[in-house]
């Protein structure tokens, strides 16, 4: 296992001179990170998580996680952002896009929009089968969340009476504070913590994507020995790939490439793309700066946003996240009429062919004005997972620091709060 960047379609973007002042403020940020000496420093527990995360609790999780496999045939994760977003990542890196289809648990998404629609399908998908819930919020009061939970909360007592529903239910929260905590209390459900000095966007390797994980069946063992393998590789004010990648994509930023695409050539890397959205969007946009980070899906948005990226406004610049092996190969067959014109490629499988087509893509963007990084992994399991985890969450604080930001606060989520509110007619708005 071993997360490498390859920066070398990038190189003709940034000057070895830009490129060595960047990396030697990457570390003096990393050094700070690492002394605590750093904007936001009461939200650092993220950085050493994968090794002093509690081992209490961490049995417990496997616990519940076990239970709810046994009496289950779908769990309903209630949550938004940070509460949602690692966990549903997670499952689809690692169990595809298609993963329900194939699954005894089903794990359904919920509270993290307030789409009457959707609330409604996982209702319906819940009939005939016996159901348990995570809710997941830190400060337990987000209204998407609770929204859902005041629906799924009814639905249980009334499907399973109030005591059995309560042990359907487990709550993920802070640790004292909060309507969660409270209700959870009274109402005793089994309860995980969200730490304090860990905030929502960094929160995956706590309770909060980890009972979802392991519910879903995924080794949350091999989750955190691979996010181990990070912080002992990236957590350090050396010259390594997270320092790197900090300082390449702020040299970037500086030289007037704005926006970042995420880009794999895997669909079952789409949700980790819109987890990557939110860690540096959140992070890193704020008082009138930072690096836009969007996000495709190859080939099949080359059909779609090629042409932009080819030959648009000339801002953007990409990270492609590439893997070795494929779980399931399919390779392509000869056949005597050769009717498609395709024989050419038979006896190739398609990792082959879509790994060529990253080659291609790479060379066309750089052609075009589009500087490359490439992120290089083994495979999708959960080792590399963990890995990846810790590399983003490492190099966003660093890369925040060096934009001369707070990466670790996110007082722009609160203006539509306020307004929706006032407009809903929420006492003391
Ligand atoms: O990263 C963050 O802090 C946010 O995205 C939160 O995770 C999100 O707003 C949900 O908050 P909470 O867990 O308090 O419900």
């Amino acid at each position: 296992m071993a997360l490498k960047l390859n920066t070398k379609y990038a190189e003709g973007f940034v000057t070895k001179a830009q490129e060595t002042a960047l990396l030697a403020e990457a570390k003096t940020a990393a050094a700070k990170l690492d002394a605590g000496d750093c904007l936001g420093n009461d939200f650092i527990g993220w950085r050493t998580l994968p090794t002093t995360y509690d081992k209490e609790e961490f049995t417990r999780i496997k616990a519940a996680a076990k239970r709810i496999r046994e009496t289950s045939q779908v769990l309903v994760v209630i949550g938004i952002g940070g509460s949602y977003l690692g966990a549903r990542a997670a499952i689809e890196f690692l169990g595809g896009r298609f993963y329900n289809d194939f699954a005894d648990l089903k794990v359904y998404f919920v509270g993290n929009s307030i789409s009457p629609e959707e609330l409604s399908a996982v209702l319906r998908l819940c009939e005939g089968k016996d159901v348990s819930v995570n809710v997941i919020s830190k400060s337990g009061t987000t209204t998407e969340p609770a929204i859902a939970f005041r629906v799924f909360k009814k639905y249980m007592e009334t499907r399973y009476g109030k005591a059995e529903a309560a042990k359907r239910i487990y709550a993920t929260t802070d640790k004292a504070r909060g309507t969660l905590k409270e209700l959870s209390t009274r109402e005793g459900y089994e309860t995980f913590v969200v730490p304090d000095d860990v905030g929502g966007r960094y929160s995956v390797l706590t309770a909060v994507g980890l009972l979802p994980i392991a519910a879903a069946g995924f080794d949350i063992d091999r989750l955190m020995q691979g996010a181990q393998a990070g912080q002992k590789k990236f957590d350090a004010a050396d010259e390594n790939d997270s320092n790197r990648y900090a300082a390449i994509r702020n040299a970037l930023y500086r030289g007037g490439k704005k926006t970042e695409l995420y880009v794999s050539f895997d669909p079952a890397f789409t949700m980790f793309n819109e987890w990557l959205k939110q860690l540096y969007g959140e992070s890193e946009g704020k008082d009138g700066k930072g690096i836009f980070p969007a996000s495709v899906i190859f080939s099949t948005d080359l059909h779609s946003m090629g042409q932009y990226i080819q030959d648009g406004e000339r801002t953007v610049y990409e990270t492609f996240v590439s893997f070795g092996t494929a779980r399931d190969d399919v390779t392509v067959e000869k056949t005597a009429e050769d009717f498609d014109g395709l024989n050419y490629l038979a006896g190739k499988t398609l990792s082959q062919v879509n790994a060529t087509a990253m080659q291609a893509t790479i060379l066309a963007h750089v052609d075009g004005g589009v500087p490359c990084m490439v992120l290089e992994l083994d495979a999708m399991d959960e080792e590399n997972l963990g890995e990846l985890i810790y590399f983003f969450e490492h190099s966003c604080a660093v890369s925040g620091a060096l934009l001369g930001v707070n990466p670790f606060n996110q007082p722009g989520v609160e203006a539509y709060k306020k307004n929706m509110f006032r407009l809903l007619g929420k006492p003391g708005y």
